[in-house]
């Protein structure tokens, strides 16, 4: 590492998982730019993320958001400790650009590269904000590829205690709003019309204990509309969003309560797309206050994907001791919340 007796680290994070292409520069604590390069216009005419459209996108956006990365942050190469990048999970793809962009930068600048778990980042893009956040504590994942509660007893050690049987919460709210003939990506708009609209639909029956079922609740929704249709009656969108988005962070949040309950927990933290929900939010918020739990949540520019988290998470790797990857570092599509990278 070019170690120089620095104790701040400068590491440069790449994200290219799904249709963001980020670079962020952080020194230490300190987030010196984050660039976004979202594809989500060139998506939104097929409905959803298009995987080869989405590769051949990063590969064009990737060296100039790097080159904005480092100007904004007023950081030159040579200033760069250490290269981090996400490795799973993800579209294969579109992750195999980041992997590839973060390997040649560290392979040319004699620096180690970390190799970042996705969720991992997720959860860690909350002590950008709030540095005083420490483990332990009960993380609620709830993005477009995961969903569920996980304990997080240090900064490497991650337990899923929960998840989703099927869909995860950010796909519902994306398969959903593609049922209403929303645009994608369909959460914030239904976390918008939902504000307009009556949650006063039972798509499902409320079980407590019963399994994650985003999938079910989908179809609830989808069977609810076919319905509608056969009797002739009109459908309110607005009332459609508000009741599936009251039914998809209840049962979230069901979830998260018992995983207080039964693990004594007093801190619970969220992460993912889906912590820009607004309804997510103030119910998170409402049960920490009734329950006197410290709740924390991401900025919203940092819910979504972006490059920050990554390079959060690697200066937590580096602080841990955990090792860098080596050159043969593959991309993954699947990867659990609890595994950390091990060399080959
Ligand atoms: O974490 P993320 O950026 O990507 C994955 O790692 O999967 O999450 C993207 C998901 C999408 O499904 C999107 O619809 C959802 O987050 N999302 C929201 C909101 N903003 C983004 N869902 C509900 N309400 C929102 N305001
Ligand atoms: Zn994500």
């Amino acid at each position: 590492m070019n170690d120089n007796g620095k104790t701040k680290k400068t590491v440069i994070g790449i994200e290219t998982s799904c249709d963001e292409t980020s670079v962020a520069v952080m020194r230490g604590d300190e987030l010196l730019s984050n660039v976004i390069s979202s594809q989500i216009e060139i998506h939104r005419r097929f409905g959803g993320v298009v995987p080869e459209i989405a590769s051949r996108n990063h590969l064009t956006a990737i060296l100039p958001v790097i080159t904005e990365a480092l100007e904004k942050a007023g950081v030159g190469l040579g200033d760069i400790d250490a290269v981090a990048v996400t490795y799973g999970a993800g579209l294969v793809g579109a992750l195999l650009v980041g992997v590839s962009a973060a390997k040649s930068l560290s392979y040319a600048l004699g620096v180690p590269l970390y190799a970042v778990n996705h969720i991992q980042a997720h959860i860690a893009a909350n002590y950008i904000a709030s540095p005083e956040l420490k483990p332990p504590y009960l993380a609620i994942v709830a993005s477009g590829g995961h969903t569920g509660v996980v304990r997080v007893d240090g900064y490497n050690s991650f337990t899923a205690l929960g998840t989703t049987s099927d869909d995860a919460i950010g796909e519902a709210f994306d398969k959903v709003a593609r049922a209403l003939n929303l645009p994608y990506p369909g959460g914030p708009e239904i976390d918008k019309r939902a504000k307009l609209g009556k949650a006063d639909i039972e798509f499902i029956s409320h079980k407590k204990h019963g399994p994650l079922s985003y999938s079910g609740l989908k179809t609830a929704v989808v069977n609810y509309l076919h319905t509608m249709e056969q009797r002739g009656e009109k459908v309110d969108i607005n009332d459609v969003c508000a009741s599936f988005q009251k039914t998809a962070v209840d049962m979230l949040a069901d979830v998260a309560i018992d995983a207080v309950k039964s693990t004594g927990a007093d801190t619970i933290v969220l992460a993912g797309g889906v912590a820009a929900n607004s309804y997510l939010r103030a119910k998170l918020k409402a049960e920490g206050e009734k329950r006197n739990l410290k709740t924390y949540f991401p900025p919203m520019s940092l819910c979504t994907d972006n490059a920050a988290m990554v390079a959060r998470r690697a200066l937590d790797m580096i602080k841990e001791g955990l090792p860098p990857a080596t050159l043969n570092l593959n991309a993954v599509s699947y990867l659990p919340i609890s595994e950390c990278y091990k060399p080959q």
